[in-house]
């Protein structure tokens, strides 16, 4: 095989290639599709990690959907969460009654997903479920319910299909750990 160019020579290997993501993200959206038939659904995005996730997923779900975009932090630029969740919450965004289906794309700590899914719980929505395109194998600091999880990946720092390294290699179309 030729050797990579461009983004993907930085990566030691690929983790999920971009065939293995898009039949998954196929699954996962037919799954939601059937739990959520005849609903209208919010879904809340984490922001700019889960964009390209969202935007096939979403794109495979024949459901009106009304789509709530919000930003959360805890990472600050490293490989390592700082503990501390940023939370952007959107103005004049009401979640009463509604049923909200929060996305993000990766599951590290829990931290960042254990508060928003309190921040959404005391805004009274009519159902709340989660999921993730990827969930770390580790033990998590905060937990809550995950609904749809993608896949179960080994404790390693990843990139690509929009999460960042110092908000690099989002546009990857694969899945991968970089070289060290
Ligand atoms: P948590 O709060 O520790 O669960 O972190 C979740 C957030 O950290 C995700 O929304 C991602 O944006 C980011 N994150 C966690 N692990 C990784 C990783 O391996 N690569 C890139 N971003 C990550
Ligand atoms: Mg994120």
């Amino acid at each position: 095989m030729p050797a990579p160019t461009g983004i993907l020579s930085d990566l030691d290997r690929v983790l999920l290639s971009a065939e293995e993501i898009h039949a998954r993200v196929a699954d996962m959206a037919r799954q939601i599709s059937a739990d959520y038939a005849g609903q209208l659904i919010t879904v809340v995005v984490l922001m700019d990690g889960a964009l390209f996730f969202v935007a096939d997923l979403l794109r495979q779900i024949d459901l009106p959907i009304r789509l709530v975009t919000l930003g959360a932090s805890s990472y600050h630029g490293g490989t390592q969460s700082s503990g501390q969740v940023r939370l952007q919450w959107p103005s004049g965004v009401s979640f009463q009654g509604q049923h909200v289906l929060l996305l993000d794309d990766i599951l590290d700590t829990g931290l960042t997903l254990a508060a928003l899914h309190e921040r959404l719980q005391a805004e009274s929505p009519g159902s709340l479920r989660t999921g993730v395109l990827l969930s770390k194998k580790r033990p998590r600091a905060s937990v809550c319910a995950i609904d749809y999880c993608g896949f179960e990946i080994e404790d390693e720092f990843v990139v690509g299909y929009g999460m960042d390294y110092q908000g690099r290699f989002r546009n990857l179309p694969c899945i991968g750990i970089l070289k060290p």
